[in-house]
Parts: structure tokens; C-alpha cells; sequence
């Protein structure tokens, strides 16, 4: 059998991946080669042409006056939920907060309500439809969590359709168990907390589907001492901690984050310099979510400060039934107008920094020379052009270890 080659040539830029501690490196002019899904050669296009000649190519894609850059990576996701919280948002419009919303019983709960009715084809399809409208929107690799099931029951067939619906789609799915999302009605918060620990971990563990635990450490839902037995007794089960921290009040998340070696601590509203600087001292990859902000008309997380001392940022949709984005287009133009987020920050957030922030070691989120030849091709002038633009989608082809799945 011959090698597949993919040269993708002729783009007015093309983002190679990370350079310097929060900058990419783009080629003018650039292209890329990649033989059976890996990149073997990027740079200028006359130099790759001249090794892998396009007429030779399995797939070759001109993108002459196009931008180039590796496949988005969504690192924070609840994409996989049922039912609908459309009345919440309009509640939020008149006064209701989320964290009233969540201890009346709505919420997260309401999900859940409508999460363990719905039957194991349902929960596949309507994962489906999210993946597809990802994909045609530049993501390749998208981490879902659990955590709208909230027993061990629901939590387990929350991973499996996680996992059915990764395994039919182009676009790769890291699942994470986040059993610890919300509290059940009618339990205590350390009694729910046990049963995590002591049922649904054991549990998820001899699944073996999840990668990461998470934890919605947060005023109201966990503290950080449950949040930490919670994903201490996950490292146990060879589970990566993360860790949603400082959503709407800074009670420890950081700490937590850092003392168990999180892959990643998210939200960050309300994190101040000492978490920061726990988190960088700790080598935990720092996520911002503006989609979230904006659409709680909250402040943004100050991810400039991560940046101005040299501090790559991860950047992700967190889509979910509060947050219904599945754009990284859009969630670029808002990490730009409200964090002050440059293009090239922009685009190292929502590619080699979000693939840091799930410990993706394959070169995902770039494409230099060995890694998985996944890219956007964007049908805009320059990268500058990602956030700027927030109206049509400006993907064009998507590409998935060199192979076209979308266009
Ligand atoms: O990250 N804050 C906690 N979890 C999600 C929201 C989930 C929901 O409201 O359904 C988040 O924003
Ligand atoms: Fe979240």
C-alpha cells in the first residue's frame, strides 16, 4: 500500500504552533506535508512543494489567500445534555443569578432531571448534532464531561454515549468524569461526596472510559476539602484532576488545583494574584471561558495577568445548556474584546495551550513536523481575522489526521 500524502499549500499564514512563552510562529506563504496523517514538513510553500510535489498528493488543497492553523481544541465542555433551560436565561435577564437558580433545585439539576429520562440513543444523538456543529466550526478534539447524572447509574451511561458518539465522529473526544457537577436534591453535600468517592469512582474507574475527574469547586456546591478527597481518590484510579475554581467566589480552588497537580484549573473569575501564582508555580494550565462571562454578564477572567508575566492561557467554550456556544470563532473574538487577548494569544489559547490543558503530548494543536496532521482552513486574509470577524463562520476545510471531514 502507498503512503497517503496531504499537502495543504499557498496560505497567506499559517500557524506552525507555539513559539516564545505565549506567541505562535506563523509562516507567510506557508504549507504543510503530512504522510499517512502525520506532518513530515510546514514552512514556506516553496520549499515543501518542492519536496512533495501537490501534483502528487492525495489530497492537495490550495489555500491561496487563506489562513492556516491547526485544528481547534475545545478543552472544556458539558456538550452531551438533554432538555431544554432557554426560561433560565430569560429568569437571568430578569435578576435571577445561576447560583439561585442551582439552590432552588433549576440548573444543573433540571439537566439531570431531564439527562436520566432520556434513553441512552437519545443522549448519542443529540451529541451528535453538537459534534457536527464543532466540526464545521474548525474543533478536532473536544473534552466532555459527565456530571448530569449525578448517581452512578447515570454518570456511567453519561461516559458511554460520550464514548459511542467519539467513537462514530471525526472529531476526537476526551471524556471526563464529573461526578462531583452539582448535589443530588435530598442529599448532604459530604454524604454525596462519599458516594462519589466511595460508588462512582470505583465505578467510572472499572468503566475505563474517563480520563480526567473534575470538580465544580465553587461557594454553595463543593469545598475544597471535598473537592480535594474527591480528586485525590481519582488520582488513585489513575483519573487527571481539573478543576472548575473561582466561577463565582475563590474558595480554595487554586490551592486544590495545584496541591493534586491538575491538568488544568478553570473559570478563574475571581482568582487573585496568590492563586495565579499557585497555579503557574504548579504547572497547571490555566482556562478561561468568555463565552461564560458573556453570557452571565459577569467580569471577565483576568487572563492578561497570566500573560503579561508569560503565561501561556488555554481558551474553551464551555458549552453547556448556561453557556450555548459551540464556536471557538466566537469564543477567539470575546477572549479578544474582554480579556484584551491578542490574535496570536488568541490563537495559542485555542490550540497548543488548550491541548497542554488535557495533556495531550501528541503535538495536537500544532503543526510542526510528528504531530497529527489536524487543521482549519480558514477562508480569511490572516489570523487577525479569527477574532475580528464575529458574523459567518470562516471555516472552509477541516482536516483530521490529513484527511478532508469537512468542507
Ligand atoms: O462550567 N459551573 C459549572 N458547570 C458549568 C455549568 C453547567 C450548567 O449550568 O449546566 C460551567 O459553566
Ligand atoms: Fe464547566
Amino acid at each position: 500500500m502507498t503512503d497517503h500524502l496531504t499537502v495543504v499549500y499557498g496560505a497567506s499564514e499559517l500557524v506552525v504552533g507555539p513559539e516564545g512563552p505565549t506567541g505562535i510562529e506563523v509562516v507567510a506563504d506557508g504549507a504543510f506535508a503530512a504522510v499517512d496523517g502525520t506532518v513530515v514538513a510546514v514552512g514556506p510553500t516553496q520549499d515543501v512543494l518542492a519536496e512533495f510535489p501537490a501534483e502528487n498528493a492525495d489530497v492537495a488543497i490550495d489555500a491561496t489567500g487563506k489562513t492556516v492553523l491547526p485544528g481547534f481544541v475545545d478543552p472544556h465542555t458539558h456538550a452531551l445534555f438533554a432538555g431544554d433551560r432557554s426560561d433560565e436565561f430569560v429568569a437571568k435577564l430578569r435578576g435571577a443569578t445561576y447560583e439561585e437558580i442551582l439552590s432552588d433545585g433549576g440548573g444543573i439539576l433540571r439537566t439531570v432531571d431531564a439527562v436520566r429520562e432520556a434513553t441512552d440513543d437519545e443522549l448519542v444523538t443529540n451529541l451528535t448534532g453538537h459534534l457536527d456543529a464543532m466540526l464545521e466550526n474548525g474543533t478536532t478534539t473536544v473534552e466532555i464531561k459527565s456530571g448530569y447524572g449525578l448517581d452512578t447509574e447515570t454518570e456511567l451511561r453519561m461516559l458511554a454515549a460520550i464514548d459511542e458518539a467519539g467513537s462514530r465522529h471525526a472529531v476526537d473526544v476526551v471524556p471526563t468524569f464529573m461526578g462531583a457537577h452539582a448535589v443530588p436534591r435530598g442529599m448532604d453535600t459530604d454524604e454525596y461526596t462519599e458516594h462519589v468517592v466511595s460508588e462512582q469512582l470505583p465505578a467510572v474507574a472499572d468503566q475505563g472510559i474517563a480520563t480526567f475527574c473534575d470538580v465544580f469547586c465553587e461557594r454553595g456546591v463543593f469545598s475544597a476539602d471535598q473537592s480535594r478527597r474527591i480528586l485525590e481518590a481519582g488520582l488513585e484510579y489513575g483519573l487527571t484532576p481539573k478543576v472548575h475554581a473561582d466561577e463565582f467566589a475563590a474558595i480554595g480552588g487554586t490551592d486544590v488545583a495545584a496541591d493534586v497537580g491538575a491538568a488544568s484549573a478553570d473559570h478563574l473569575l475571581h482568582t487573585d494574584a496568590d492563586g495565579r501564582a499557585r497555579l503557574v508555580d504548579a504547572g497547571v494550565t490555566p482556562v478561561v471561558l468568555p463565552g461564560t462571562a458573556f453570557g452571565l454578564g459577569a467580569d471577565y477572567a483576568d487572563a492578561r495577568a497570566f500573560l503579561d508575566s508569560g503565561h501561556e492561557v488555554a481558551l474553551a467554550t464551555d458549552f453547556n445548556p448556561n453557556c450555548f456556544v459551540r464556536t471557538m470563532g466566537l469564543v477567539a473574538t470575546l477572549a479578544s474584546v474582554g480579556m484584551r487577548m491578542t490574535p496570536d494569544e488568541v490563537v495559542r489559547g485555542c490550540t497548543s495551550a488548550a491541548a497542554n490543558a488535557l495533556d495531550l503530548s501528541d503535538g495536537r494543536g500544532t503543526l510542526a513536523p510528528e504531530s497529527t496532521a489536524d487543521a482549519v482552513v480558514l477562508d480569511v486574509p490572516s489570523i487577525a481575522h479569527l477574532p475580528y470577524r464575529f458574523d459567518t463562520n470562516p471555516v472552509s476545510t477541516v482536516l483530521k489526521s490529513g484527511v478532508v471531514v469537512h468542507a
